[in-house]
């Protein structure tokens, strides 16, 4: 009988106790390996020798979620709101004073829905409890289950199957992953077989410069290999997802021959807005949107740009265009906000370089006040580019955004017409995946009321695009908070760019 060393090593180490049902760790201890490859390598070589028999139990693990390990600190939103509830007087236990008593809106919302499915009533916006004892009990019973996860993973078979079901519904408070628990145990063939009948090969596990050289591998036995056995993935330190995107990206521009620009988070209204020749009474700028600043409260801006932008805002200045019409604010120009796009960069690159043709790029942060959820965050990216030269042109614009989207993985690229108050013609970029259409961005070349002040007679192709909105594409997300939370497990899985 032929073995490997390491299988002869492995059967004699079972065969001191050979009715066992071994287990990893203990096979580990016995031969001295470091590795459980190989015990699963000379664990199959010995199957397949029929001296031992694998017992796979496959079971499922649940452990806390980014949502559960909040929960873990905070309680459960059923449990706040409840804890808030019937802290009240019955006069004050309605809708209204819930609403003032300082929760999230999304809080509000969510943790009533759950209330109510424990039999929380609303009556004309009063909250009505029929039986207090069994919700605090059911509540109770909620945290508990939560609480025993603390200590990490548990089998999902120890675990209340109602909870887990409930649970499994609710966001990331839990999660699960599928564990196989495996056993090693001899035949009758490998506990009787004796030491003095096998025969030890040195198999030749790796080919190495030296056995090519010397021809030894001729006469060697390979060792076999089978690609579909178990083995430990190996995490090592890698670049997040989103640091690795933007890399791509910028490699992508830089291949088409752009350089790179940056630019401040804060910037003036004039540069972020006036200078892209949005309306200062556009709904976009008020508070509702973007974030002002209170500190510095306003920014300097040049009196050369305020002149011209005042004059092309009221009425086209010599732009052929009639403007908006009304009367420009300088005041107004000179708020300071945390950028809410990108185009300030490209903006300012022109204003600096009227008379040297360019092509540019940035990626950056920008700010809007959005209500996080699934698909928007108050903080983003955005990829912005412009071409400004004597022969920039819709088409050019058009196959620019095709190639890079093309170099990125995705070479169905389409433009539908849109409207932005700094381009003309406009267009919105989609690209196609797994058979749908996703809108990516903006597009356009930029108006002569945006070009003129700026100091130049080219046209601009500019485009500006959701750098999350790329990222959750590529990385099969279906929630943009996932690529900022510190889930190392999550992150780990993500594929690599
Ligand atoms: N700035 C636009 C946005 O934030 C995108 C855009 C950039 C549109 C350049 C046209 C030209 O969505």
């Amino acid at each position: 009988m032929e073995l490997g060393n390491n299988e002869i090593r492995m059967l004699k180490v079972m065969q001191s106790d050979p009715n066992r049902a071994w287990e990893m760790d203990d096979i580990l201890s016995e031969t001295g390996w470091q590795d459980q490859v190989h015990v699963a390598g000379a664990g199959k070589g010995l199957q397949d020798a029929n001296m031992l028999e694998i017992d796979e139990i496959t079971s499922k693990v649940v452990y806390l979620g980014p949502d559960g390990k909040k929960a873990l600190q905070e309680g459960l939103l059923e449990l706040k709101i409840w804890s808030w509830i019937v802290n009240q007087d019955e006069d004050d236990q309605s809708m209204k004073s819930l609403m003032s008593a300082g929760f999230e809106r999304g809080e509000i919302s969510t943790g009533i829905g759950i209330l109510k499915g424990l039999g929380v009533t609303i009556d004309s916006g009063r909250l009505v409890i029929e039986d207090e004892k069994a919700i605090s009990n059911s509540i109770e019973a909620r945290s508990t289950f939560i609480q025993s996860l603390s200590e990490g993973p548990i089998a999902s078979s120890e675990l209340d199957e109602g909870m887990l079901e409930h649970f499994s519904t609710r966001g990331s408070l839990i999660e699960f992953e599928e564990s196989v628990f495996r056993t090693w145990r001899l035949t009758k063939t490998g506990s009787a077989v004796e030491g003095a009948n096998l025969e030890e090969v040195q198999y030749i596990g790796e080919l190495t410069p030296e056995m090519l050289q010397t021809e030894a591998w001729r006469n060697g036995e390979f060792k076999p290999f089978d690609v579909k056995l178990p083995a430990p993935t190996i995490a090592g330190g890698r670049r997040h997802p989103m640091q690795a995107l933007i890399e791509r990206i910028r490699s992508v521009f830089l291949e088409m021959g752009f350089s790179e620009i940056d630019g401040d988070y804060v910037q003036s209204a004039g540069w972020n807005m006036d200078a892209l020749y949005i309306p200062q009474s556009h709904p976009a700028r008020t508070m509702q949107d973007t974030f002002y600043l209170s500190e510095p409260e306003s920014l300097k801006v040049d009196e050369h740009y305020l002149d011209l932008w005042s004059k092309v805002h009221d009425h086209g200045h010599d732009t052929g265009s009639r403007g908006w019409g009304g009367s420009f604010d300088k005041e107004e120009a000179q708020k300071s906000l945390l950028r809410t796009h990108t185009t300030v960069n490209t903006v300012r690159h022109i204003a600096e370089n009227p008379d040297s043709p360019s092509r540019v790029f940035g990626i950056g942060r920008v700010f809007r006040q959005e209500t996080i959820d699934r698909t928007h965050m108050p903080e983003f990216h955005q990829i912005e580019g412009i071409i400004h030269e004597p022969e920039a042109s819709l088409p050019m614009l058009v196959s620019t955004l095709k190639t890079f989207y093309a170099k990125m993985g995705y070479p169905d690229v389409r433009v539908r017409p849109a409207y932005f108050p700094y381009t003309e013609p406009s267009a919105e970029v989609d690209i196609r995946w797994r058979g749908e259409w996703l809108e990516l961005g903006g597009s356009g070349i930029f108006r002569p009321e945006v070009t003129e002040p700026l100091g130049t007679e080219w046209p601009v192709c500019a485009w500006g695009m959701g750098l999350e909105r790329l990222a959750m594409l590529i990385l099969g997300l279906d929630d943009i908070r996932q690529l900022y939370q510190p889930d190392l497990e999550r992150l780990r899985k993500m594929p690599l760019l």
